[in-house]
């Protein structure tokens, strides 16, 4: 783990030694992570030379990040239309016209910046890797998640906003229980190793509701524990506790781990309604 602003090679074994012989054939990526507003991070993916951006609530720390390391934009990655992730966007198209703003084609009047429209099932090609789109509604009626398929053996990368949170899940603010089990069964079934890049610093929160929850299996409740005393020494050294994986929301997250939408729904009515 790593404190804000650090970085985390993406997923190719070799692929320092492959970026600094051949710039043009790049497919190495890295991904950071710049925090913004009071707890949200943004994503930088790049490479050498270019950088995609998910969900830029703000611009300027993120303008900024970029320009230290004379990074051009390519594209920003909107998973949903909340203005903590798109509203630094409009600002950084200015600074980077042609950057693309990928968004939900349902969401083209709350999103209406959006340059290219996707779908359920659409592949992106960025910064020379594949980058597949995923519709999971629940938090929001439209929700995306931007998922990169491991290559050479490495860890998948999921970009997934407000759905799946370290430990916990989005509100429901507009879905339904049914929506976001869906969405979470469809990411639970993602491999263990996948790395979650969710949007919010609770997982502190999360994790400390989860130990308050009674009706739950010993060895669930002792996964919980245990990540609980760890990311209270982490959040002590002030470090961050993304990406998580999806092994470990699928031991110790309750609503990934919830048996149907009626047990989800009630531990999230439970959440909503708890003050810790
Ligand atoms: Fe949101």
């Amino acid at each position: 783990m790593r404190k804000p602003g650090g970085e985390w090679q993406a997923a190719e074994p070799g692929a320092g030694a492959k970026r600094a012989a051949a710039p043009a054939e790049d497919v190495a990526v890295a991904v950071a992570l710049v925090p913004i507003l009071d707890d949200n991070y943004v994503f930088v993916l790049h490479s050498s030379h270019q950088a995609v951006v998910i969900d830029p609530g703000i611009a300027a720390p993120v303008l900024s990040w970029l320009e230290q390391r004379q990074l051009e934009l390519v594209a920003v990655l909107q998973t949903h239309h909340h203005q903590d992730h798109i509203g630094g966007t409009p600002e950084l198209m200015r600074r980077w016209p042609g950057a693309a703003v990928v968004a939900s084609r349902a969401d083209q009047e709350r999103i209406p910046f959006q340059t290219r429209s996707v779908a359920e099932g659409d592949d992106l090609e960025l910064l020379g890797r594949r980058v597949e789109v995923l519709e999971l509604p629940g938090h929001t009626r439209t929700h995306l998640a931007y998922l990169l398929p491991p290559v050479a053996g490495g860890q998948g990368e999921l970009f997934c906003g407000d759905v799946l949170f370290a430990g916990g899940c989005g509100r429901l603010c507009e879905g339904t229980a049914e929506q976001m089990h869906r969405s979470l069964q469809r990411l639970a079934a993602l491999p263990d190793a996948t790395r979650v890049w969710c949007a919010h610093e609770y997982t502190l929160a999360n994790l400390r509701w989860a130990a308050s929850v009674a009706d739950v299996r010993p060895a669930e409740q002792a996964a919980v524990a245990a990540r609980l005393a760890e990311v209270k020494e982490q959040r002590h050294r002030g470090e961050c506790t993304i990406p998580s994986t999806i092994g470990l929301e699928r031991r110790s997250n309750l609503f990934l781990m919830a048996g149907d939408a009626g047990q989800l729904a009630a531990r999230r009515l439970h959440k909503d309604q708890w003050k810790g």
